[in-house]
């Protein structure tokens, strides 16, 4: 364990599932103070929880991302809590299934505002902070699905591509103030998330192969022949987050068992 991020404050969403929850406990052990949100206020508190009784330095929040007004109030619970923002993950999202003919307007737009609208009003409310004190970090947690098309996940696919376009978007017009944006494609990592997405497409197909036997197929087709696990996505925001990665903005990282290099 070494100490890359001594003293950083982070805010992370989506920090009680998941990805959210393995990378603030990972950004926390590299000695960063990080403010746990999600829309379920338990899991971000036993996360915040897990953090303290290591040794770390958390607090939590509830926030929905589909709503501005409690945004708004997060980045002012996280300037109140640690006195500044260096740091925003911006990885809260939803599943979603189906194809460009089968999608409901409802659906598509649910989606869209959670996994998209949500990481750029996140952005928009710390870039602010960010900006006065000249310095900043933000990651967004894209997918694959932005760089390769897969079937049935139109609207997944359309906010996980339009994550990756506004990092490039934004690297450009942040650079100057000396804040960085990139984000990371995972492959398939073995969380709740992609269990529900998998469930999903097994039951709208009528299969009867289970979960874990199609999460066996989907494994076999990675070049490294196993899927990710949360670790390999939050040791990439630590690197992103840190100064070994200082001369990179506008990157969007595929975490992926080589699947998009097929
Ligand atoms: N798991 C994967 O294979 C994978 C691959 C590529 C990208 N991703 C992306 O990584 C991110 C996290 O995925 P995960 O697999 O950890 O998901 P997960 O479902 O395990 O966890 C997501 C967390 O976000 C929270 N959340 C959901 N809606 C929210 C809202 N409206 N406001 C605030 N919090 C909300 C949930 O409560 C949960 O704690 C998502 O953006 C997802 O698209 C995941």
């Amino acid at each position: 364990m070494t100490d890359r991020l001594h003293e950083k404050t982070v805010i992370v969403t989506g920090a009680g599932a998941g990805l959210g929850r393995s990378s603030a406990i990972r950004l926390s052990e590299e000695g960063a103070k990080v403010l746990c949100v999600d829309i379920n206020a338990d899991t971000a508190r036993e996360t915040a929880e897990h953090i303290s009784s290591a040794g770390g330095k958390a607090a939590f929040c509830q926030a929905d991302m589909s709503s501005e007004t409690e945004i708004i109030n997060m980045v002012k619970e996280a300037n109140e809590t640690f006195g500044g923002i260096h740091g925003l993950l911006a990885n809260a999202g939803i599943a979603g299934t189906g194809a460009a003919h089968e999608t409901s307007l409802e659906d598509w737009n649910n989606l869209l505002n959670i996994s998209l609208t949500g990481k750029w009003l996140c952005a928009k409310h710390v870039l602010p902070h960010m900006m006065a004190q000249k310095s900043g970090n933000i990651i967004f947690q894209s997918s694959i699905c932005a760089l390769n098309g897969f079937p049935n996940l139109v609207a997944y696919t359309a906010a996980k591509g339009a994550v990756a376009a506004i990092t490039r978007q934004m690297a450009t017009d942040y650079a100057n103030f000396n804040i960085r944006v990139n984000a990371i494609a995972p492959g398939t990592i073995e969380t709740e998330l992609v269990r529900e997405t998998y469930k999903q497409r097994l039951d709208t197909a009528h299969s009867d192969i289970s979960v874990e036997e199609s999460l066996a197929q989907t494994a076999s087709r990675y070049p490294l022949g196993r899927l990710g696990q949360e670790i390999d996505i939050s040791n990439m925001a630590v690197f992103l987050f840190s100064e070994e990665s200082s001369w990179m903005t506008g990157a969007v990282i595929p975490v992926d068992g080589g699947y998009t290099a097929k």
